[in-house]
Order: C-alpha cells, then sequence, then structure tokens
C-alpha cells in the first residue's frame, strides 16, 4: 500500500489517524475534507507537503471522489456528520455526508477495485441496560437511536451490501467513545475541560448514570491500521479498549486532573433518547489480528488530555464561543 486517501482528516479521529501514517509507515496520504465547523486545517499543521495533500472538497462530489480514488491503493473513510446533539436538531447534513457521501466513495472504490476501509460507531449497536453482562460484539443486531446513529448504521449497510453483491473488497469497524488531543470542543470532555479553564462549572446531562467506553484516540488509530493492513476482507471488527466509565465519574475524574474541587459541576436538561449504556467486546480484533490498546490507564490519558488543551488554546478558542452559544439556545 503506497497512497491512501482519508475522507475526514482534519477532523478529531481523522486526524489522528492521518498522523499515525505519517509518524509509523510509509504510505503517502491525501485527505479529503469539507472543513466544515468540525474540520480544522491547523490539527495538520507541520506534516511533509510531499507526502501529505489536504484537498477541501465534499464526499458527496462524485466527480471529485471518482478522480481521488482512482489514483489511490486503499480509502479510509472518515469523514461523516459526528454529533449526537447537532442531529437532534438538524437531521438533514447527516442524511447527505452519512449516507449518500458513503455511497459515493464505496461506488468509486469499486468501479476502480481499490480498497475500502469504512469507520463507523458502537452506536449503531443502540444501548445496553447498566447491569447487562453483555457487550456489543460483530454480531449484535442493529438498533440505532439517533439521527446520527441511524445514518452511520445506514452507511454500515451500504458497505455490508457492496461486499455481498458487488464484491467490495470492504471493511469495517465500529469503534466506541474516543477522547484526545484535537477533539471539537462540542463534544463532552473537552467541552468541561475548556468549560474549567474559562471558569465555567462543568455540564452534565441528566444523573450521569450514562456509560461510554472510552478509548484514546491513538489506539483507534493503530486498530485501524491493523485492520486495513491484515483484516479479512468484509468482516467486520470491534475497537474497543475495556473503558467503561459513566459521566458522573468522568466530570469528577477531570475536575480532579484540573485540581478543582469535587462536586463543581451543573446537572443541566438531559439530551432527548439518551443512550445508556455502550460498552464493547473487543476479542475478534485482539485474538484475530493481534491488536492490543497502548492507554490502559484512562486517568493517564485524561490528564494528558488536559494539559493538551490547556497548552493549544489557539487551537479550540475560535470555536468556543459559537459552540457554547448553540448549547445554551438548546437549553444545555
Ligand atoms: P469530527 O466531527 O471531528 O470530524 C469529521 C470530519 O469530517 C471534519 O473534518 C469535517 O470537516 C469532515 N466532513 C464532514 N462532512 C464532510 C463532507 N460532506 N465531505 C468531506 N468532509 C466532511 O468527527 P470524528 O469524531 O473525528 O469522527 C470521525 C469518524 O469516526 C466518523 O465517521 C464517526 O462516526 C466515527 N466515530 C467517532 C467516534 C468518536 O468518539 N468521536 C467513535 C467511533 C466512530
Ligand atoms: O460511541 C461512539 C460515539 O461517541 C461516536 O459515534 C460519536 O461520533 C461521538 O460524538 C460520541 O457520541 P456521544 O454522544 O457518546 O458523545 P458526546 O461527547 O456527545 O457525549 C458523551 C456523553 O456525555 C453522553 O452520554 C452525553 C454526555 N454529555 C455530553 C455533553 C456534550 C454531557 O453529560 N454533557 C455535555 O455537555
Amino acid at each position: 500500500m503506497k497512497h491512501v486517501l482519508v475522507t475526514g482528516g482534519a477532523g478529531f479521529i481523522g486526524s489522528n489517524f492521518v498522523h499515525f501514517l505519517m509518524e509509523k509507515t510509509d504510505v503517502s496520504v491525501t485527505v479529503l475534507d469539507k472543513l466544515t465547523y468540525a474540520g480544522n486545517r491547523a490539527s495538520l499543521a507541520g506534516m511533509d507537503s510531499a507526502r501529505m495533500q489536504l484537498v477541501v472538497g465534499d464526499v458527496c462530489d462524485t466527480t471529485l471522489v471518482d478522480s481521488l480514488v482512482s489514483s489511490v491503493d486503499a480509502v479510509v473513510h472518515y469523514a461523516a456528520e459526528s454529533h449526537n446533539d447537532n442531529s437532534l436538531q438538524d437531521p438533514r447534513p447527516f442524511l447527505d455526508t452519512n449516507i449518500i457521501g458513503t455511497f459515493a466513495l464505496i461506488e468509486a472504490a469499486r468501479k476502480h477495485g481499490v480498497r475500502y476501509h469504512h469507520i463507523s460507531t458502537d452506536e449503531v449497536y443502540g444501548d445496553l441496560a447498566l447491569d447487562d453482562p453483555e457487550r456489543f460484539t460483530e454480531s449484535t443486531p442493529y438498533n440505532p437511536s439517533s439521527p446520527y446513529s441511524s445514518t452511520k448504521a445506514g452507511s454500515d449497510l451500504l458497505v455490508r451490501a457492496w461486499v455481498r453483491s458487488f464484491g467490495l473488497a470492504a471493511t469495517i469497524s465500529n469503534c466506541s467513545n474516543n477522547y484526545g488531543p484535537y477533539q471539537h470542543v462540542e463534544k463532552f470532555i473537552p467541552r468541561q475541560i475548556t468549560n474549567v479553564i474559562d471558569g465555567v462549572r462543568p455540564k452534565l446531562y441528566g444523573a450521569g448514570e450514562n456509560v461510554r467506553d472510552w478509548i484514546h484516540a491513538n489506539d483507534h488509530s493503530s486498530a485501524v491500521w491493523a485492520i486495513l493492513d491484515r483484516g479479512r476482507l468484509g468482516e467486520t471488527y470491534l475497537i474497543g479498549a475495556d473503558g467503561e466509565k459513566n459521566n458522573k465519574d468522568v466530570i469528577e475524574s477531570i475536575l480532579a486532573a484540573m485540581g478543582e474541587p469535587a462536586g463543581s459541576y451543573e446537572h443541566i436538561v438531559d439530551r432527548p433518547g439518551h443512550d445508556l449504556r455502550y460498552a464493547i467486546d473487543s476479542t475478534k480484533l485482539r485474538t484475530e489480528l493481534g491488536w492490543t490498546p497502548d492507554y490502559a490507564d484512562f486517568t493517564a490519558g485524561l490528564e494528558a488530555t488536559v494539559t493538551w488543551y490547556r497548552e493549544h488554546e489557539a487551537w479550540w478558542r475560535p470555536q468556543k464561543a459559537a459552540t457554547e452559544a448553540k448549547y445554551v439556545a438548546q437549553g444545555q
């Protein structure tokens, strides 16, 4: 593999994967990114321009997609509208980018016989009860709850159909909640870290009992590379690092990491349809491909993330006021 097209490579997880490719492999990278509110050129700053090129464009633009896909060996498709709260306010862009954008990419990949890897989420499986001993596996039935997760589920099903009907050389991965540097301040962990920096109390939806299965974005990238490198075509792999925590505990950990008193946060109005718990069983990925996470210690990873946001205010500050204004308008 010499040349990879990474869609959404100026976003949080996509840019992490581009950094991974530049640092750990010798492949060349073309990033296709629309630079929506969630995309940021600065997340790709300082890279060797002989090996990494950013093309600003839309994954729904079939002419552009066809031309880019025709000249690479593999596509890794991260580009998406990614935020549940936004999908509850305005679902349309989620249908366009997540469904039609995926359609454009898999059509181009099949036409040009190019390897395709599809990035997806554990949210396609719906949620679990807090006391359910089971976790999500590759055979858990799809049961998405939100406009965001239903469009991701739809895109996964398109890929599965293209594998079966057209022999598309594809793999799919469904990962749990990522944290780490370069995450937009609309998301839970960076929203609270930057609130504390601004002297604002963190905001917890509802009672805060909802559980997410946290994984460092670097571990997501190493898992995607393992699948791209040696995953079996047509297969789905779940990516997770045994990081289940409820939201209340995560806020308490952020407060502790930032030297703030325990309990200094606010309960605010809950998200409609809020999924209760996600939990990933990543046995297949670990046993078949030999992948293991490097960031087993959530507290250490969180402290490093706090330090990153303290040291990179110039990266997140331009988005902060508008993001909070949007939340205030929603009563959150
Ligand atoms: P993000 O919102 O930070 O980044 C999305 C990127 O896609 C941005 O750079 C944006 O400009 C770009 N983009 C959006 N619409 C586009 C379009 N029409 N054409 C081209 N580019 C477009 O998202 P993220 O959190 O980095 O998530 C990336 C992928 O990973 C998504 O597919 C998401 O479903 C999946 N995922 C995310 C998580 C998580 O915890 N954040 C977990 C599992 C899976
Ligand atoms: O599980 C993977 C998914 O994780 C990805 O597919 C999504 O792209 C990604 O955004 C994330 O979805 P969540 O909805 O779980 O993430 P979010 O950061 O929005 O919220 C995490 C939890 O924190 C969730 O239970 C809602 C809660 N929350 C969120 C915000 C923004 C709060 O309590 N307060 C907040 O201010």
